[in-house]
């Protein structure tokens, strides 16, 4: 791993450094956007990056593999790590400053802190990775609270965690305005995600079938279907293309509440989790 004063960007590890850029630009009147990130940044990521530019003046990028958010036996040791990359992507979409911390200074020995969040995190990938939503909610919270940025941006691709940051924001009274930036897929309908480098050449060719199943679901609500003949032809449809299939559902938009009976009348969002081999893949898309 590189030196970070070696990176073609500012970068920093270091809490005060951090403080100190971010309150001076503050003085200055400039708006701070910040995009969290566990790195092995794609084109997905630089979208949220060029958001956050056209939403503020000033962007924090961070990369920070949580390992709070992975379970034992998850891939937090697989993860890739590419920051000598990452930080070229960064410079070259003019991020303002990238902060990598350590893990032992965002978790110091006798790290005692929870959150617990519910609302949207209820279901879906709480039911497959019930320490998830705590882990990810502790981590944007420390990081809020180290960047004190004016706006953050998370990616639609991760709808469920976009819900639950939104939300532990209003619950929490902090002034950030969270801002969710769309899904960027590859040209056959893939959504772009770090796990996608997972993918042996077959897996990729059929990861694609996710999202056509996801678009067959959401065209049959909206042509007035009800969801659940909907989601048992979704679900009939994955069962035969993924190895395994977590969940495929529809629910409201907003709350990720279940549905009620019948026809979808409100806005609302299908979601899915499956897996290819040791691949876990998610994705969702609007309804209407
Ligand atoms: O979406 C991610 O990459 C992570 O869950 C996040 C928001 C950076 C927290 O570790």
């Amino acid at each position: 791993m590189s030196e970070l004063s070696s990176l073609p960007l500012a970068a920093t590890n270091d809490l005060s450094a951090l403080r100190r850029t971010v309150a001076d630009w503050k003085l200055k009147g400039l708006q701070v956007g910040f995009v969290p990130t566990m790195g092995a940044l794609h084109e997905g990521h630089l979208s949220l990056i060029a958001l956050a530019k056209e939403k503020a003046d000033r962007v924090v990028a961070s990369i920070f593999v949580n390992p709070a958010q992975f379970a034992p036996g998850e891939d937090f040791d697989a993860y890739p790590r590419t920051l000598d990359a990452d930080a070229a992507k960064l410079a070259h979409a003019e991020c303002d400053l990238l902060y990598a911390p350590v893990a032992s200074d965002m978790y110091p020995d006798g790290f005692s802190a929870r959150l617990s969040v519910e609302g949207p995190a209820r279901g879906l990938e709480t039911d497959f990775r019930p320490h998830f939503f705590g882990g990810v909610a502790i981590v944007v919270a420390k990081l809020f609270n180290r960047v004190q940025p004016d706006i953050a941006v998370f990616g639609e691709k991760d709808y469920q965690q976009f819900l639950v940051i939104r939300h532990m924001v209003r619950d929490l009274d902090l002034p950030i305005n969270i801002i969710p930036g769309e899904t960027l897929r590859e040209r056959d309908g893939l959504a772009l995600s770090s796990r996608n480098a997972y993918l042996s050449a077959q897996e990729r060719s059929t990861a694609t079938s996710l999202n056509e199943i996801l678009a067959a679901f959401t065209a049959d609500l909206e042509k007035g279907i009800d969801w659940e003949t909907a989601q048992g032809k979704a679900l009939a449809k994955a069962a035969n293309v993924f190895d395994r299939v977590d969940y495929i559902e529809a629910r409201c938009a907003e709350t990720l509440s279940p549905l009620p009976a019948g026809p979808v009348l409100q806005p609302a969002r299908v979601l899915a989790a499956v897996w290819l081999g040791k691949t876990r893949l998610i994705d969702n898309m609007p309804v209407g």
